[in-house]
């Protein structure tokens, strides 16, 4: 008998709670069939924690996670707690850095169906198939001092050798599972912790023969992404930076509105979430996007469960639903949230019953 995996779900404010019961009807159909059972826990976190349990990070919800096999969230935050004394998006920090999860990684793939949705052109865009391994738990957004007054301001760009060194070592080791080529992009040209991030990259690479490398800096990086992304194979890259460049990356797929992410930690749960906001503005019309939590969900059963013959499932789905024009606005299609959930699903009935592989 197979153990029952714990998920603890934390289902996000605006689009967020509609994304999720969109992955997680596809999660359903996709392991009704198959030999693996998993139970959901819900716990309040975000927005929806700040009005459930008066914080956007409850201690309960730190618990219930560190016990989890997995942790599944969708996007959070908003205009309704703008004002509030811990906002939301400070949960999200919190939970990375208090699951320890330095590494974030973000795919960005564009496949033959998403080509004509790219706004770059098919030359530039054909064959592009990278990771952002982003630095998540230091850098900008964590280093102290920190202070806002009314007349100056402080962040506080820090990273430690050990920071450095273990994302480094995941990136390379990614690497070598792929195409053997990491790219570090920094500011080294004027940052200290970029020097010294890249001084550190090719110290590390020493023990990398098999893999390549090389380096950016962040500003000419943000122009290659458009220029030529198919180049790229594994991208580490620091915490600010990354979120910043990762945006640029997903956009070149069609929509942000797909892309899924993996935060992990060197023990404990993985954190799964898409790397998109949540979205306010079209919060409650039902047509956010559901590609990126069903790509979310894939990614957790094929990363942390290695169940990769329903993670196919579901990936051949999403292929379907793109393939097919049945896409949300944001693609540039007509359908909802629910119908395109549905025709997910329909497809993943039928793929069973043709037993497709
Ligand atoms: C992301 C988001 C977050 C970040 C925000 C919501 C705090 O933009 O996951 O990319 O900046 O990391
Ligand atoms: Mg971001």
């Amino acid at each position: 008998m197979t153990s029952v995996k714990k998920i603890v779900v934390l289902k996000g404010d605006y689009i967020g709670p509609e994304i999720m019961t969109a992955g997680l009807s596809v999660l359903d159909a996709a392991t009704r069939n198959e030999a693996f059972s998993y139970e959901l826990i819900d716990a309040p976190f975000g927005g929806d924690g700040i009005d459930r349990a008066g914080d956007p990070l409850p201690q309960s919800t730190i618990d219930v996670s560190k016990q989890a096999d997995a942790v599944l969230l969708s996007a959070i935050g908003g205009p309704k707690w703008d004002n509030a004394p811990r906002r939301p998006e400070q949960g999200l920090l919190e939970i990375r850095s208090k699951l320890n999860l330095f590494a974030n990684i973000r795919p960005t793939k564009v496949t033959q169906a998403q080509i004509d949705r790219s706004p770059l052109k098919p030359e530039y865009v054909e064959n592009t198939d990278f990771v952002i391994v982003r630095e998540l738990t230091s850098g900008a957004y964590f280093g102290k001092p920190r202070k806002l007054e009314a007349h100056q301001a402080i962040d506080t760009m820090y990273y430690s050798e050990e920071e450095v060194t273990r994302i480094m070592h995941q990136g390379f080791k990614m690497a070598q599972r792929r195409r053997k080529h990491v790219t570090i992009v920094d500011k080294s040209n004027v940052l200290a912790t970029s020097k010294f991030w890249r001084r550190i990259a090719h110290e590390i690479g020493e023990s990398y023969p098999d893999v390549t490398i090389d380096d950016y800096y962040v500003d000419a990086m943000t122009m290659a992404i458009m220029t030529k992304p198919a180049t790229f194979d594994v991208v580490i890259i620091p915490n600010l930076f990354g979120d910043i460049l990762s945006d640029e990356a997903a956009q070149i797929t069609g929509s942000i509105g797909q892309i899924p992410s993996m935060s992990v930690g060197e023990s404990g749960p993985n954190l799964y979430e898409p790397i998109h906001g949540s979205a306010p503005d079209i919060a409650g019309q039902g047509i956010a996007n559901p590609i990126s939590m069903v790509n979310t969900v894939a990614m957790m059963l094929s990363e942390s469960f290695d169940e990769k013959k329903i993670a196919n499932k579901i990936t051949a789905a999403v292929d379907y639903v793109i393939e097919n024009h049945y896409v949300t606005p944001d693609m540039g299609g007509t359908m909802t949230t629910d119908e395109v959930t549905q025709k997910m699903i329909d497809y993943i009935k039928k793929y069973e019953s043709a037993d497709i592989k």
